[in-house]
């Protein structure tokens, strides 16, 4: 599949299932407060294949509520401008909420989401992102769940895109600059 665009693969299938088991497990730990009302707010659409897997993984019941939001279109580098697609369907005043993402790149997606999200006045509001970049550590943006912090490299697969490319490949992969240097 996209033979040719994957320069190497990053982080494999059953090294992803491993991480989501061992952070379900933690996650359920840190919410046996919570009793039974753990809410899960994924963000489309990167979060997709993290968020399904990672819900079923997770030991205790929990909600599932999406939010849209696009902070890069189809360029590689984050424009610091996020664009609401899909609010939440539902109030999350005094709920646990634990927002599920794929990637923290520059942080920004994140930082807006949580001021966003905490002026709704949730009881609690964490994070869990499967992936954290480097720069993303520099913003002051609290992330209590991290499954791996990865190289600043262009990543897809499990959710990642390139302009909406590769986000069905089962593992995480780097992509050739080829693929965005000599264009589509
Ligand atoms: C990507 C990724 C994160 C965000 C991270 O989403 O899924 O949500 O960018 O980047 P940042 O930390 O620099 O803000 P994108 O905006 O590409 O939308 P998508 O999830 O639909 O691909
Ligand atoms: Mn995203
Ligand atoms: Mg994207």
């Amino acid at each position: 599949m996209y033979d040719g665009d994957i320069a190497s693969v990053l982080i494999s299938e059953q090294q992803i299932k491993d991480k989501v088991t061992e952070l379900a497990k933690q996650v359920d730990e840190d919410y046996h407060q919570a009793g039974g009302d753990l809410l899960l707010v994924g963000v489309l659409k990167g979060a997709v294949m993290f968020m399904t897997d990672f819900a079923r993984a997770l030991p205790q019941p929990a909600q599932l509520e999406f939010m849209a939001v696009s902070s890069y279109g189809s360029s590689t580098s984050s424009s610091g401008v996020v664009r609401i697609l899909k609010d939440l369907d539902r109030d999350i005043a005094n709920r646990h909420v634990l927002i599920v993402e794929d990637i923290i790149d520059s942080g920004l997606t994140l930082s807006w989401l949580l001021k966003n999200l905490s002026s709704r006045n949730p009881a609690s509001l964490e994070v869990c992102t499967l992936l954290r970049k480097p720069d993303a550590v520099q913003v002051d943006v609290p992330v209590k769940y991290v499954g791996f912090d990865i190289p600043n490299e262009f990543v897809v697969g499990y959710g990642l895109d390139y302009a909406e490319r590769y986000r069905d490949l089962p593992y995480i992969g780097t992509l050739d600059p080829k693929v965005y240097t000599t264009g589509v």
